[in-house]
């Protein structure tokens, strides 16, 4: 139960941070600095924003918590690797058919027009179970920012939902659909913890990536990210989160008015 949980991770936590503090001598001056600090990410902190999980995926926690979970639940080593959920997921994206554009009003008065005309891409694939059979009736929920780096939510020029959508994959298991290529750009770094990143002489960049969620009945549900890796962050994440077989290219696309650059990925769901 709970409590017998509890039971065994405090004593280990306690020996940890008792042998932190001897190892490097933590004065109460700096016990009450770091106090201070984290209260400063919980005041910060609310629907918009949760400063205290940043802290965490700073120092890599985030990442290593998803890898011990997934690895835990894996039941065959075919499955696609998971990545952390971000703090900007949002629940009930619209639904969309195959084939339609998670992009909404791009008209040349947008500031970054150019460049969403210029990193246009057709995104498609199939979701499969671990022995390669198709899954019918998938769900494969997306998200990623705009090219100015901000997700909708941060963003008050850009329409709601914006570069966010459910796809449900077919008889085959494909999905498709129209986005860009993502952008490499800073983690919120004007709180607490981006303060600790610049006085660690750390960046705020992560590469630029798509965001996925993809469940289907009977399946795990998988939550990833897919890289770019044409950014130079790929091998240096503010978070921690790549995984090489996450990384992915995207290929010059021909003869699509919709879009400059296409992308195929397969995602493998685990058993339940
Ligand atoms: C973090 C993750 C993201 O995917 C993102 O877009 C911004 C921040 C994070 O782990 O803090
Ligand atoms: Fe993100």
């Amino acid at each position: 139960n709970a409590n017998g949980r509890l039971a065994q991770v405090m004593p280990s936590l306690v020996r940890h941070l008792h042998a932190f503090a001897r190892e490097v001598d933590l004065t109460v001056a700096e016990w009450t600095t770091a106090v201070d600090f984290i209260n400063e990410c919980g005041k910060m902190s609310d629907d918009r924003r949760n400063e205290t999980q940043l802290l965490c995926d700073i120092v890599g926690l985030e990442s290593l918590v998803d890898e011990i979970t997934s690895k835990m639940l894996a039941t065959s080593n075919s499955e696609t690797p998971s990545a952390i959920l971000g703090p900007f997921y949002r629940h009930d994206a619209p639904l969309l058919p195959n084939g339609s554009s998670i992009v909404q009003n791009l008209t040349p008065s947008v500031p970054w027009y150019e460049q969403a005309v210029a990193d246009s891409a057709f995104v498609s694939g199939r979701v499969l179970t671990s022995s390669g059979m198709p899954i019918k009736g998938a769900v494969v929920d997306v998200w990623h920012s705009a090219p100015n780096g901000l997700y909708e939510q941060q963003d008050e020029s850009q329409p709601d939902m914006n570069f966010r959508g459910r796809f449900e994959t077919d008889e085959a298991g494909c999905y498709a659909f129209y986005a860009l290529r993502p952008v490499p750009y800073p983690i919120p770094d004007d709180g607490p913890a981006g303060k600790l990143l610049g006085l660690l002489d750390r960046h705020p960049y992560r590469p630029g990536h798509i965001h996925f969620m993809v469940y289907a009945p009977g399946f795990r549900a998988l939550t990833t990210q897919l890289y770019d890796d044409r950014d130079e962050y790929v091998a240096n994440d503010a978070v921690f989160s790549v995984k090489d077989e996450l990384v992915v290219k995207f290929i010059p696309r021909d003869g699509d008015p919709n879009a400059r650059w296409s992308l195929k990925y397969d995602f493998v769901l685990g058993r339940e």
